[in-house]
């Protein structure tokens, strides 16, 4: 059976998906432990033809793993630039739904798919949610080109201060994303916390070998989060 967090991270993904997922959508799904539940769901009722003519388009390797092992229907931006609906996880989420995103390193292909999609949903379990954005999550995750990627390191510390580590894999090597570059979580110094996280996003963006950031700012419409009893709190 599954343990309390897991739980909760269940009745986000069902909750959400019985709120908007309908026949004939053209879907973007997330990455991560909580968009598996969202899969599942997708498997379930496209299996039994409850749900017809879907399109799914996945944010990582990952999620496109999951999604061609349960049989559902995937396609990309390249066929499918235009999505109807976007339902993918975050590592934390502030009241004005601000979310930092990219503790599973899937954040490039998640913004791109959120970008393309009509409406962006985010489900987590209740402890994501945070009063402030940096409350809880003490990082900004931050994909780079391996290219010069010191000198962007230090580039991001001088202009916005804290400090850069290199994500590191379980063995000797860095972190590689989908894209075939690095990651670094990007200790943001205390003072960001009560400034203004569009101005630093901008500021992070501006620096070359700089790919994307973890922060979605502005674009989540409706928040699902939910604790392990399947209380579900939406926020929108
Ligand atoms: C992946 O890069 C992230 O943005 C995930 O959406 C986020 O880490 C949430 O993952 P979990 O659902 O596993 O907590």
């Amino acid at each position: 059976s599954l343990s309390p967090i897991e739980k909760a991270k269940r009745a986000a993904a069902h909750a959400a998906s019985e709120a908007f997922i309908r026949s004939g959508l053209r879907i973007g799904v997330g990455s991560g432990s909580t968009v598996k539940y969202l899969v599942d769901y997708l498997k379930e009722q496209y299996g039994s033809g409850e749900l017809k003519e879907i399109l799914c388009i996945p944010t990582s390797f990952m999620t496109r793993k999951w999604l061609i092992d349960s049989n559902l229907p995937v396609s990309d931006l390249e066929k499918t630039p235009e999505l109807d609906v976007c339902i993918d996880g975050a590592d934390e989420v502030d009241p004005s739904l601000n979310c930092i995103k990219g503790g599973g390193g899937c954040l490039t292909q998640e913004k791109i798919v959120q970008n393309a999609a009509k409406k962006f949903v985010v489900i987590a379990d209740s402890n994501k949610k945070a009063k402030f954005l940096g409350e809880k999550y003490k990082a900004v995750p931050i994909e780079i080109l391996p290219f010069g990627y010191v000198a962007t390191q230090r580039f991001i510390q001088q202009k916005v201060g804290g400090e850069c580590e290199m994500r590191l894999g379980p063995k000797f090597f860095p972190t590689i994303t989908d894209n075939g570059n690095y990651l670094v979580d990007w200790k943001f110094p205390e003072s960001s916390v009560a400034t203004d996280w569009a101005f630093i996003n901008q500021q992070i963006l501006s620096i070359p070998g700089v790919v994307e950031t973890g922060l979605f700012l502005n674009v989540a419409e409706t928040v699902y989060f939910a604790t392990p009893e399947g209380e579900v709190d939406i926020v929108s």
